[in-house]
């Protein structure tokens, strides 16, 4: 079924057209005040001019011509010119039924399915993945999941950083401290030829490899032979750069996993997987006058920005934003992406402004939606940039280890008596379930703070108290066979209640076009507040049927919309807690 919100934006299509002959928007939103009606449009407001009317004589006509079924109990006409309308309690009890076996509880895909490709995570391989990293993964995979709900194909390309100068270090330390061991070759395939040994403590490695780069000159020289090396392909080179880079994915994927987020290595397209396309990318936009020659480099002067995205550096080598570009084409050209959605810190908006100029400018993108959804970075209690104790960054793991050491203190202050497996089951979905919440639940453009406390809170907009709202519905089915029944509203707090569930939909249309989550957050909490109010004030299993056979299916129906919302987050839901 069309989210309602679509449907009433149709009809009153149809009603300004029969009306006045025009095709206008109907501006239809969400009424802000239930005392006035469900929803509103403003289109008498804006109609009033062209049409040379008063708005309320529009709106008049505006009411007059339209046909809402058995939708509406009632139109009105308010103030200058607002059109009210207020959905009839028989025609939601109607929608409800409909819906209470859908495991997508009405909700339609989209009418038209696109390719999407969702730019997401991207660590740099050269160094551990922090906190940083975290909003990237958190949000984009939000996202990517909102957007495959809605029926478009979904391809996640995880941009990791593994090329660079910074790997020449890297490879010569390798070597030095014998973490790679050369031998002799003795087959064709040099990687086969370099024994490795795991590096336990990657933090260690990378902060010990700087260390000595720092400190000694011979070093230097065998890092900077060492980028030479791996430029020009040499095969030992690559095998200690392809055994650092394994290292670091295990690290990786090992977060992924804890984190329950839809990234596979079949999703990481790195860096230098674009090496041999980046000599085309200078080439065509050179013949095509976009990019210049400047002091040697090679520029492209982007109107609007005092510095050009430079593309090719004095001695030959490329940039971040080359990468960039030939991503843009194989997405376009070999994934047939239709939009291309990039989730990346808000410093990276200089850089995406000018890669998409400069694909756009080249014409590489007709008909493609390139769309940056940046977000804002994450602080400490303090509201500074979020450091340790002692000053250093936070490593993602001990992070999310913490998360669950304090959630499963929760977890057993409330139910000491489930078995301990259980308990680490629940803390688990609780404590990482915060951590990803607390961050989805703002406006992605703002900074945020991150505080154990305030996220692992029972009480409030955070996860713990969505999911303890659920497993509360969850049990009273433990302490009944009866099956739910067609459904009435007769309550106020049931007719409440029932108005919001059939919302998602059109919250599902906003969270796909703004890339913002944080309305399906509120959207859920507003959803457990609503079963609050039912459900202190409407008895179920000690009413009669057959008023028991309805709260329990609006029981229902409110658990399994709290499920679908929080598995379009990623957050898990135990039934229990
Ligand atoms: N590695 C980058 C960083 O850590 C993120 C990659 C963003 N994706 C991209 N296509 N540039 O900032």
């Amino acid at each position: 079924m069309a989210s309602i919100l679509s449907q009433l934006d149709l009809a009153l299509r149809r009603a300004i057209k029969d009306a006045f002959k025009l095709d206008a928007d109907p501006q239809l939103n969400h009424s802000q005040n239930a005392n006035f009606g469900d929803y509103q449009s403003n289109a008498a407001m804006a109609l009033a001019k062209p049409l040379g009317q008063k708005p309320r004589a529009v709106a008049d006509q505006i009411k007059s011509s339209l046909n809402l079924g058995d939708i509406a109990s009632e139109i009105s006409v308010a103030g200058p010119g607002f059109i009210n309308i207020r959905l009839s309690p028989t025609w939601l009890a109607g929608q409800l039924d409909t819906i209470r076996t859908d495991p997508r509880v009405g909700i339609e895909t989209a009418s038209a399915p696109r390719t999407i490709v969702v730019d997401y995570s991207g660590p740099n391989i050269a160094k551990e993945m922090h906190v940083g990293n975290l909003r990237s993964t958190i949000i984009g995979d939000a996202i990517s999941r909102v957007l495959q709900f809605q029926g478009h194909a979904i391809v996640r390309q995880n941009h990791i950083g593994d090329w660079g100068t910074q790997f020449g270090m890297l490879i010569a330390y390798a070597a030095h401290s014998g973490i790679a061991l050369a031998q002799k070759p003795n087959s064709d395939k040099w990687a086969a030829a370099v024994e490795f040994q795991p590096i336990s403590d990657l933090e260690a490695f990378y902060r010990d490899a700087k260390k000595l780069f720092d400190a000694d000159t011979a070093f230097q020289e065998s890092a900077r032979k060492q980028v030479v090396a791996l430029q020009a392909n040499q095969p030992e080179s690559l095998a200690i750069w392809a055994g650092i880079i394994d290292q670091s994915r295990n690290h990786y994927e090992d977060i992924y996993e804890r984190l329950g987020v839809l990234l596979t290595p079949e999703d990481e397209r790195g860096e230098s997987a674009y090496n041999d396309l980046l000599a085309g990318v200078v080439a065509d936009l050179k013949a095509a006058g976009i990019a210049v020659e400047s002091q040697g480099a090679v520029v492209v002067e982007v109107p609007g920005f005092e510095s050009p995205l430079i593309i090719q550096k004095s001695d030959g080598g490329y940039l971040y934003g080359t990468t960039d570009l030939a991503a843009i084409r194989y997405r376009v050209n070999q994934l047939h992406a239709q939009r291309i959605i990039y989730t990346h810190d808000s410093r990276q908006s200089q850089h995406f402004a000018q890669v998409f100029w400069t694909a756009r400018k080249a014409g590489w993108v007709d008909g493609v939606e390139l769309e940056y959804a940046p977000f804002g970075t994450m602080l400490g209690e303090d509201g500074k940039p979020f450091k340790t104790r002692s000053g250093g960054t936070v490593k993602l793991k001990e992070l999310l280890e913490e998360a669950e050491q304090r959630a499963m203190q929760i977890v057993t202050d409330k139910n000491p008596q489930l078995p301990e497996s259980t308990r680490a089951q629940i803390a688990h979905a609780v404590g990482i379930g915060a951590v990803k919440y607390a961050d989805l639940s703002k406006d992605r453009i703002s900074d945020y703070s991150f505080s154990f406390d305030k996220m692992l809170a029972l009480d409030g907009n955070t996860a713990p108290y969505l999911q303890y709202a659920h497993a509360r519905i969850r049990s009273i089915f433990r302490k009944t066979d009866e099956k739910p029944g067609p459904i009435r509203l007769e309550s106020p707090f049931e007719l409440a209640l029932a108005k919001h569930v059939l919302r998602l939909g059109e919250i599902i249309e906003v969270v796909g076009r703004e890339l913002k989550p944080h309305h399906l957050c509120t959207y859920l909490y507003d959803l457990a507040a609503r079963f609050s109010g039912f459900y202190e004030n409407c008895p179920v299993l000690q009413s009669e049927d057959p008023t028991r056979a309805s709260r329990l299916a609006l029981c229902d129906l409110t658990a399994r919309t709290m499920e679908l919302g929080l598995n379009l987050l990623g957050i898990e839901h135990p039934d229990q807690m």
